[in-house]
């Protein structure tokens, strides 16, 4: 685990910068992190790098969202208003999970539902300070340990 101090958004910019040419199809990047941390604004620098021209909002009335104008379809799901994980099932995020890079806000909801993440991050502003934990996927941690 890696803690990253974000003074400026333009540091979680260059951070989007820096982890996006690393994502591939089939990778899911989980996002931690109160209200207002940061979630969708990486989300967005992200899709951006990954040339996607559309404008990319938060999804949390939605849960998900597709874009599909850049490289691979980025899938951005926001789970804060999940009701149960039956409605993660219904999504059919199973079946698109291959084909696109997806990137989702408030993980831990449906944590028992998802079947890997690539990387984990855990965002933090406590109204001064901004930081990030970047956490490699659970067999890397294992295998470095
Ligand atoms: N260093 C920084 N990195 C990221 N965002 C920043 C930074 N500095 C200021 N901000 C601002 O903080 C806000 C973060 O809001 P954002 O919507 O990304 O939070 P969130 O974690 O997605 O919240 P929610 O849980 O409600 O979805 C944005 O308005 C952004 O402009
Ligand atoms: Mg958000």
């Amino acid at each position: 685990m890696k803690n990253i101090e974000l003074p400026t958004e333009q540091d979680t910019i260059d951070l989007a910068a820096y982890i996006t040419p690393l994502l591939k199809p089939g990778d899911v990047v989980l996002l931690g992190g109160d209200l207002g941390s940061g979630k969708t604004f990486f989300t967005k620098q992200v899709g951006r790098f990954l040339g996607i021209q559309e404008q990319i909002d938060s999804p949390s009335f939605v849960l998900l969202k597709e874009y599909n104008c850049g490289l691979y379809p980025l899938y951005h799901l926001d789970l804060y208003r999940l009701k149960d994980e039956g409605e993660l099932l219904d999504l059919g995020i199973f079946d698109m999970l291959e084909s696109g890079i997806t990137m989702i806000e408030w993980p831990e909801l449906a944590e028992k539902l998802l079947p890997y993440y690539t990387i984990k991050m855990v965002f933090h502003f406590d109204g001064l300070k901004r930081s990030v934990d970047v956490i490699p996927a659970e067999e890397y941690e294992v295998y470095f340990s």
